[in-house]
């Protein structure tokens, strides 16, 4: 298989900051077209679009809340008519919330949920049939979906959840589309800024993990790259683990 992505696209959910942003770059510049989704983050949606742009592939960023079938609904909708042809899907947008069982409101579970594990089955539902063969699904997991604290069940059920989901997906999608999943470990993004802004939590998890630092979007990226594009060519319903070693 060559590696020429050309008039390729890849749909990167959550691809305007953070590791989507950083996977919507790597495979930018590795030749794919993209559509990218974002929530709220319009103004990073922007210069996400604009520095892509720089690798002269194309690029789109749609306005879709996962939480929102319908949105789902109608965000599929485009992508079938926009007529690109789509190698593959990295779902990648998520939402993490700490809460206790009695700190947790109905709707932050169900949001929780609904962003987290839905919307990439929703999605996988909707559009795999326009994947073409030999494409690919990359969920995102996280080495909370392997192990829990007292806290943010809705974030570790779901990232446990995807794990299995994109197993059976892959058996049943087999031989056409791989399905894969990442598991990231502690990634220096917005979602815990404040852990990593905290010195003493920084230096805590740089202590724990084997690797000796925090993981960067970058290296998410990079895992993903491999597990979805062609030198991957028999690996499926896998979870990588990408953590430094922390989880060992
Ligand atoms: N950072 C880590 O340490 C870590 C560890 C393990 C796993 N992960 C997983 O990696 C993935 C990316 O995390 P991140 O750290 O890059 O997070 P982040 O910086 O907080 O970015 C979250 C992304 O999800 C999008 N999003 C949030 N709510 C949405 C909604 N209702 N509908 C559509 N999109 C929505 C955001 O869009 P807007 O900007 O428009 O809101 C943004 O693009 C997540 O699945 C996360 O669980 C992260």
């Amino acid at each position: 298989m060559t590696d020429d992505r050309e008039n390729l696209t890849v749909i990167v959910t959550g691809g305007n900051r953070g590791i989507g942003k950083s996977i919507v770059m790597k495979l930018s510049e590795s030749g794919y077209d993209i559509i990218f989704t974002y929530n709220t983050g319009t103004e990073e949606a922007a210069s996400t679009e604009e520095a892509v742009r720089k690798f002269g592939v194309k690029v789109k960023g749609y306005q879709v809340d996962l939480t929102s079938r319908t949105r789902i609904e109608d965000f599929s909708k485009q992508v079938k008519k926009s007529g690109q042809r789509i190698f593959a899907i990295v779902n990648n947008a998520g939402i993490y919330k700490g809460e206790t069982i009695d700190e947790i409101t109905d709707e932050d579970w169900e949001k929780t949920i609904n962003l987290n594990l839905s919307a990439p089955f929703y999605l996988t539902r909707n559009l795999h049939s326009i994947i073409m063969d030999n494409g690919s699904i990359v969920n995102i997991s996280s080495v909370y979906g392997f192990r829990a604290d007292p806290w943010a069940h809705g974030y570790q059920a779901s990232k446990a959840a995807i794990i299995h989901l994109t197993r059976g997906l892959a058996k049943e999608l087999a031989p056409r589309i791989r399905v894969n999943c990442v598991a990231p470990g502690y990634i220096r993004t917005d979602m815990n800024k404040e852990g990593w802004e905290s010195v003493t939590f920084y230096n805590k998890i740089k202590k724990i993990t084997p690797m000796s630092r925090w993981g960067e979007p970058e290296d998410i990226a990079n895992a993903i790259k491999f597990l979805m594009g062609p030198s991957n060519s028999f690996i499926t319903g896998e979870t990588l683990v990408v953590d430094g070693g922390i989880g060992l």
